[in-house]
């Protein structure tokens, strides 16, 4: 099987795309597939690169077991063709990549752009919200969505 390449995509990358990296490189590592995927995340925002994942975020997915090792960067047109698929988080960010996609009009290696939620089986969301201006339970909310699209994901990859 050839490496598949996932993007996680949000606005500020130090909430919800890596913590959909972490939860994604967890349950990976659950089964043994770490070597059939090249996971990463990325903001279409650059205000916070360079920077870990949020201390809220990493405390809410450690206690779950899972850890956030990413560093934020902003998304670039080079990753609409280096990944094979592309998960956004909310509709400003699916509108902002399929924007700069829109630049690769046509090219045949272009990632195919999704809303993670689209893989929720057990919730019935159309958005995995930010969780930055609110309270702890707004981060375990986003662990809770990202759990059930990630299995949904993976299990979509593999079939
Ligand atoms: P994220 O959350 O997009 O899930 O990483 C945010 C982080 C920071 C900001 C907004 C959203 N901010 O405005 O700084």
């Amino acid at each position: 099987m050839t490496e598949q390449r996932v993007l996680f995509v949000c606005l500020g990358n130090i909430c919800r795309s890596p913590a959909a990296e972490g939860v994604f490189l967890h349950l990976l590592a659950q089964q043994g597939l770490e070597d059939q995927f090249l996971v990463d995340s990325a903001g279409t925002g650059g205000w916070h690169v360079g920077n870990p994942a949020d201390r809220r975020m990493r405390a809410a997915a450690e206690r779950r077991g899972i850890h956030l090792p990413s560093r934020a960067r902003q998304i670039s047109l080079a990753d609409l063709s280096h990944f094979d698929r592309i998960l956004t988080m909310d509709e400003d960010n699916l509108r902002a990549v399929r924007s700069l996609a829109a630049e690769l009009h046509g090219r045949p290696d272009l990632a195919e752009i999704e809303p993670m939620t689209s893989y929720c089986r057990r919730f019935k969301a159309s958005e995995v919200p930010d969780p930055y201006y609110g309270g702890e339970q707004g981060f375990e909310h986003v662990l809770d969505l990202l759990e059930d699209a990630c299995s949904g994901l993976l299990e979509s990859l593999r079939a």
